[in-house]
């Protein structure tokens, strides 16, 4: 007695592009993410270029990072740019104090951040120093790194080796200036952010796509007044969102929960859909055309800290929780992508909801990085309207659908459905017409597990992993199966 889901999914219906910065990531001055995790040196034994771990260079391209958001964070809004170019002997030190307190010494600065993103393909999204910056210094960062002629930031640019000026496509202005950026309030890091972007200039032929500091979770007010008082001097609007299990049963812990905290960390996580729609209605009255996109540069689980590890070094195991949590929500911003023009986990390498967890020379993959892979057939894919009514999946007096889903159709004509059932230990039979399209053959790809909290270690780096899902049945072009609890799917039809 199987719940049972019919779904069509109309493919002359189709919405908007999803936009590939949706499956954005966010490296931080934050615990072991970018050392360690990502620099290790060029002296390291570990095997590297240019002092960028190799191991985690081929991971992150083989998953496609459309953009990479740097340098954080809190961190952000009190790394000074000028400390982190030179020679590694020369640059001055700096305490880290949003994270640990620790001197760090500067090596990863703007050239090796942005040797990184040509290493692994993938496009710079730069957050600059509002909260204890000037607006000197964040001009001068711009101009030391897209200029193109002879000007005094460009010679330096030069002396430091580089001559020709990056492509700087995304730059942030400012991070959380509500909190750990300066504890402004909306209207005056309004005006702020006003003035900062005025000097963050475009030189040659380089253009910025300018992104204000948006609102944590559902502080609307902050949206409203920002979008009121800047919003005709941005391209973009950051928002931040994370999901824990509060009111759980168990401490907050990554690995060790039971049903019901499963449940609430669920919750909190399709809390975004609600969010993205808030924010967005508040949007549409001071830019109808949707100009201005809702950009959800942090999201992810927020669990404790691995046990004997560092409190403000973020460090947390991942399991299919986390798994669920990323595919419902970039499900979510698939939907949405009307709006949501990118979208960056928190954060790629050992800090949160990370992809990669490294150990010395060793490296394993979580079940997040995972979903990213199975998911990235969407990037610049076409939205498709996918109607049906959802089955509740309900916990003592609580209810959230049981399936996630979205559809895009790509331009070689593949059909590509991600779905994802929450439920913790119930099936769903799921059979879905195909409008205007005739299928020559369905491929599945599945991730789950038989225990909610699998995971991977550096013991067992491969105790879950994707595996071939040969139970989708196409009938007279109608597709059928039943989706496992607890479970991911990527569904591709090719068009015949
Ligand atoms: O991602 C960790 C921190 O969370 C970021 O530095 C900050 O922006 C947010 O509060």
């Amino acid at each position: 007695n199987l719940d049972k889901i019919n779904m069509v999914i109309q493919t002359d219906q189709r919405k908007a592009k999803i936009n590939k910065n949706i499956y954005g990531h966010f490296a931080e001055h934050l615990g072991r993410c970018i050392y360690e995790g990502i620099w290790v040196g060029k002296d390291s034994p570990i095997p590297n270029t240019e002092g960028i771990r190799n191991d985690v260079i081929q991971a992150l391209k083989a998953i496609n990072i459309p953009v990479l958001r740097w340098p954080g964070g809190c961190f952000a809004d009190e790394y000074h740019w000028k400390d982190g170019i030179g020679p590694y002997e020369e640059r001055p030190g700096m305490v880290n104090t949003h994270w640990g307190g620790y001197v760090e010494n500067n090596h990863f600065g703007t050239h090796e951040f942005l040797m990184l993103c040509e290493l692994i393909g993938t496009e710079p999204y730069i957050c600059g120093n509002v909260g204890s910056g000037t607006v000197l210094e964040m001009q001068q960062w711009v101009e030391y790194m897209t200029y193109d002629g002879k000007s005094p930031m460009a010679d330096l640019r030069r002396k430091h080796g580089r001559d020709e000026p990056w492509k700087i496509p995304y730059f942030g202005v400012g991070n959380e200036n509500w909190s750990c950026g300066g504890n402004m309030r909306p209207e005056y890091y309004a005006n702020e952010f006003r003035k900062y972007a005025t000097y963050v200039k475009n030189y040659g032929e380089n253009q910025l796509y300018k992104i204000a500091c948006g609102p944590s979770d559902a502080d609307y007010t902050w949206t409203e007044v920002v979008m009121k008082l800047a919003g005709k001097h941005m391209d973009g609007l950051s928002m931040h969102h994370y999901s824990m299990s509060e009111g759980n049963t168990l401490p907050n812990s990554a690995t060790q929960f039971e049903p019901a905290d499963w449940f609430t960390t669920l919750k909190q996580a399709w809390f975004m859909e609600e969010l993205i729609r808030k924010h967005s209605a508040i949007m549409d009255e001071y830019d109808p055309d949707k100009r201005v996109g809702l950009i959800v540069d942090e999201w992810g689980t927020w669990f404790d800290v691995e046990p004997g590890t560092h409190p403000r070094f973020l460090f947390q195991q991942n399991t299919l929780r986390d798994a669920l949590v990323a595919g419902i929500n970039l499900n979510l911003f698939n939907n949405h992508c009307d709006r949501i023009q990118m979208a960056n986990i928190a954060q790629t390498v050992n800090v949160l909801q990370a992809i990669i967890l490294t150990e010395g020379e060793k490296m394993i993959l979580t079940p997040t990085y995972h979903v990213f892979d199975m998911f990235k057939v969407h990037q610049g894919a076409e939205l498709l309207l996918v109607d049906f009514s959802n089955q509740e999946y309900r916990f003592e007096d609580e209810k959230l659908p049981q399936l996630s889903v979205s559809s895009s159709i790509d331009a070689e004509n593949k059909l590509h459905l991600t779905l994802c059932n929450l439920h913790h230990n119930e099936s769903i039979e799921i059979s879905c017409e195909i409008e205007d399209f005739q299928p020559a053959g369905v491929m599945g790809t599945l991730l789950t597990a038989s225990a909610l909290n699998a995971h991977n270690t550096f013991e067992q780096p491969e105790a879950i992993k994707p595996v071939d899902f040969q139970g989708a049945v196409l009938n007279d072009g109608k597709l059928s199966l039943i989706l496992p609890p607890a479970s991911i799917l990527l569904l591709t039809l090719e068009g015949s």
